[in-house]
């Protein structure tokens, strides 16, 4: 069985502020596509500038362009209509829909005329060039046997489209059966995707959710839910429930975190880099932060080639103007910012090179362990709790350490900064707790992302896998710890069961 993307339907967009924010509320959501009909516009936006304005919006969602006949565009030719499509598939569009009857408008959508066809032909092989998917479509509205209904999405096929979209009605249980065996037939012998919709009181009533699973590529989603098409949130509800394979498979349609987005500092290598491969399988877009740029890109990368939503973004978490534009760049590539997770950092003498007492240690070496370990997570605290604040969500995560409690004689500015991230949580805690904005600190004890870390034992006898601490990051970002703020977590193995012994 398979089961394809959530496509929310704007409407009732009159202007192309309206539409754009239409679009991060499905985008917000958990949506993974949107249905934009240009054609609702005022006509004054009907303007490659506003096309490229509203297709830039919400980066995490397909946009699926259509100029469907409505009241307010009767007298609009068809020539205009398909030079505006043209105009999408130029200024963003992912998928531009093409209607069966364009240059030759039938009563079910889909023309035999030859010069029509021709047209759709040409337009077709335009809208290709310019790099977006052609899906046609045809809105029969009314019950057809399997044999007739097959014949609406091979036409669509045979014209060059990438997918065909047809949608028929149901009255009766028996129509119902019928256009299950539609589908089956559809799903076995379709050379193409098809979105197989089935409306009507009888189709709707009993067909709303199935279209998520009977094989066809998209499912139209509203806002909240209506008589004709689920809302996004039960539709993603039932997906959960009906497909849990999908979640253990690691679909990011299903992802715990789909619609969130992680900034993640440190995220070139070690715990960053794992907890942005895990965030990014459960559905997160990831704001991948490091200075070391040469790491960071291949890790992006990676992220993206697995299917994931990832950006980079290489910053110095000491420098407050490389927080604000992280955060300004998550804000803009992908709309919120729900989780920040403070990875960057490091023991001074280790990334120093400096391995003498503290009272003979240069001053770069004091600033790095400060700057690094403490102040670079209060910067882009401080840059990322806004938005969170506003979104009434979000969840900030420091890296503490066991080395925290203990001293250390070559590297004092490593424990005093995982000491003071653990005091910093309280008061963010406690600035976001009306704000529905945590704050937690995990403290690990060694962690093999070094192999010398073999070295330091702890009662249970080795050091933690990197995985080990980044799954009880994820949980703690989990809305399943949503009680959970203002403290440290101790993760160590039990070695400060022993400390002061
Ligand atoms: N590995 C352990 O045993 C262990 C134990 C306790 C705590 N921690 C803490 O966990 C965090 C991650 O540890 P790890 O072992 O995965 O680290 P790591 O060394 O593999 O990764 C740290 C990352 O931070 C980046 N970074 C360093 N300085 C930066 C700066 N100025 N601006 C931006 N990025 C910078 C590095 O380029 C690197 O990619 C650290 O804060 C560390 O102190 C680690």
């Amino acid at each position: 069985m398979k089961y394809g993307p959530l496509f929310g339907i704007c409407s009732k967009c009159r202007t192309p502020e309206e539409l754009i924010e239409n679009i991060l509320q499905f985008e917000n959501a958990g949506a993974h596509g949107v249905v934009v009909d240009l054609g609702e516009l005022d006509r004054q936006y009907w303007t490659f500038d506003d096309f490229k304005k509203i297709l830039a919006a919400g980066c995490r969602v397909e946009k699926y362009a259509c100029f469907y006949r409505n009241k307010h565009t009767q007298d609009v030719s068809d020539e205009t209509r398909a030079e505006h499509l043209l105009a999408a598939s130029c200024a963003g569009a992912d998928i531009v829909d093409i209607m069966g009857d364009l240059f030759d408008p039938t009563e079910y959508e889909l023309t035999r005329n030859p010069d029509a066809i021709n047209k759709q032909k040409a337009l077709i092989a335009q809208i290709k060039a310019n790099g977006a998917t052609v899906l046609m479509s045809s809105h029969i509205k009314q019950f057809r046997p399997k044999e007739d209904a097959l014949k609406y999405f091979y036409a669509h096929y045979e014209r060059g489209a990438d997918i065909s979209k047809a949608v028929f009605a149901c009255t009766t249980e028996e129509e119902l059966q019928e256009s299950r065996r539609t589908s089956d037939e559809l799903c076995a012998k379709f050379p193409i995707p098809f979105v197989h919709v089935c409306s009507g009181e009888f189709g709707s009533k009993y067909q709303r959710y199935e279209t998520l699973l009977n094989g066809s590529l998209m499912t139209f989603v509203r806002l909240d839910d209506n008589d004709i098409q689920p809302g996004v949130k039960s539709a993603l509800e039932y997906l959960r429930r009906h497909t849990p394979w999908a979640a253990a498979a690691g679909r990011s349609v299903c992802g715990e975190f789909t619609g969130k987005t992680a900034v993640i500092t440190g995220a070139a290598s070690g715990m960053g880099l794992l907890a942005a491969r895990e965030f990014a399988a459960k559905g997160a877009a990831v704001l991948m932060v490091d200075i070391n740029r040469e790491s960071l890109e291949p890790a992006v990368k990676e992220i993206c080639d697995n299917g994931g939503k990832a950006f980079a973004v290489t910053a110095d978490v000491r420098s407050y103007a490389d927080a604000e534009k992280a955060a300004a760049t998550a804000l803009e590539k992908f709309g919120r910012i729900d989780y920040l997770l403070c990875f960057a950092g490091g023991y001074e003498p280790r990334c120093c090179r400096s391995n003498v007492p503290f009272y003979e240690q240069p001053i770069e070496v004091i600033d790095w362990g400060i700057d690094v370990n403490l102040k670079g997570a209060v910067y882009f605290a401080r840059a990322c709790m806004p938005a969170m604040i506003k979104q009434k969500h979000g969840v900030l995560v420091c890296l503490g350490s066991v080395s925290g409690v203990e001293g250390s004689a070559n590297g004092p500015m490593y424990g005093t900064s995982k000491n003071g991230l653990s005091q910093f949580v309280k008061g963010v805690a406690l600035a976001g707790a009306p704000h529905n904005v945590r704050a937690v600190c995990v403290a690990p004890g060694p962690v093999l992302t070094r192999k010398a870390m073999a070295a330091m034992k702890t009662p249970l006898g080795r050091a933690a896998e990197p995985i080990e601490v980044v799954d009880f990051i994820l949980q703690l970002c989990s809305d399943r710890s949503s009680f959970i703020t203002g403290s440290t977590h101790f993760i160590d193995g039990g070695y400060l069961c022993n400390f002061g012994r």
